[in-house]
């Protein structure tokens, strides 16, 4: 039974990805540092779901720390998706970001050394594209001109494991997530967020004239995704490469207010506030790539996610 350390594994999509992988017959090495971006109490109940599973064990510790690292039990593979995530918070405290995504990251990859494991997966993000890439943006897209310091963590996690494939020969792949939304979805993210206020007849705040778009990508096909990243990685000798996990359909802001306006069966009351910083204007992805080499296909709609997420929502809420 191959072994997979899931890095971040209470968080959004890393609890998901965990209950997956024991579904499908995987040991799982779970780790995470409850990091205090959003309440413990919301991990600790993405936990709840898995956590007493015979194919899992569960390890409180920070990746920043590499001697705690090293109490890991030994493993086949990693998935790391620790990271400090948000590109506004990171304007705020950009320290943050280079700790936990930077140098948490080269921890890891010096485990991967230390424990002569060769296969390596990791969460990257459409955040590294920025305001200049081509639309669809493809993976060989020049971005090198990333306009926060969440993308350049990112883009710098990116960099860094390509030397180590090359000084190490470590499989790498780096999956780039298109905003990802579902069931657990963080608290900070905006369709998170607006369900909240709508239900409560809150006003609710719109960045922008609502144009802005995003490739909003269902969790369990970017589950999917990450679970096809890992097969493929196991069946090569030696890969290095990047997956946009996207969903090629993006959807504006205002549609994606306005649906969810209209599944909840409320009256929109919206306030228009100014372009926020950061903030790429469209994420889109071609996923072609992913499609041709792992068999990547998302198949959640963004209506259909939408009716997902309230339903998950208002049984917990
Ligand atoms: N959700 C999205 O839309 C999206 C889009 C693009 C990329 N990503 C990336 O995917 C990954 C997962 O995102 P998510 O939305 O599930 O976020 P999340 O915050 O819900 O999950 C991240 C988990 O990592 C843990 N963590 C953070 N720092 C840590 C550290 N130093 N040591 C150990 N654990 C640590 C947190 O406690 C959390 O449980 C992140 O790397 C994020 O940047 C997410």
């Amino acid at each position: 039974m191959k072994k997979i350390v899931v890095v971040g594994c209470a968080g959004f999509i890393g609890s998901h990805l965990c209950e997956e992988l024991l579904e499908k017959g995987f040991y799982v090495i779970g780790v995470d540092n409850f990091d205090d971006f959003y309440p413990k109490t919301i991990k600790d109940n993405n936990l709840a779901a898995f956590t007493q599973h015979k194919n899992f064990e569960f390890h409180e510790l920070d990746i920043t720390q590499a001697s705690k690292l090293k109490t890991l039990p030994q493993f086949d593979l990693i998935v790391n998706l620790a990271a400090k995530a948000g590109v506004r918070p990171s304007i705020q405290t950009p320290n943050d970001y280079i700790k936990s995504n930077i140098q948490g990251n080269q921890n890891i990859l010096d485990l991967l050394v230390n424990r002569s494991v060769k296969k390596y997966v990791f969460a990257s993000s459409s955040s590294i594209y920025g305001n200049t890439s081509e639309i669809p943006f493809r993976e060989d897209n020049p971005c090198n001109e990333p306009i926060s310091p969440y993308a350049y963590s990112k883009k710098t996690g990116e960099m860094m494991n390509y030397a180590y494939h090359k000084l190490y020969d470590i499989s790498i792949l780096n999956l780039r997530f298109f905003t990802v939304f579902g069931p657990r979805q963080r608290p900070d993210l905006a369709i998170h967020k607006f369900v909240k206020l709508i239900k409560n007849d809150t006003p609710i705040e719109m960045y922008g004239d609502g144009s802005s778009a995003r490739d909003y990508t269902f969790v369990a096909d970017t589950v999917d995704g990450i679970i096809k990243s890992i097969n493929y990685i196991f069946e090569q000798d030696t890969t290095f490469d990047h997956f946009n996990l996207g969903n090629h359909y993006p959807v504006t802001l205002k549609k994606m207010i306005d649906t969810i306006y209209s599944t909840l069966n409320k009256t929109p009351n919206i306030v228009q506030k100014p372009h926020q910083k950061g903030e790429v204007d469209i994420t889109f992805a071609d996923i072609t790539k992913a499609q041709n080499k792992l068999g990547y296909n998302p198949e959640t709609s963004f209506e259909n996610g939408i009716k997902k997420f309230i339903d998950w929502y208002e049984k917990t809420n």
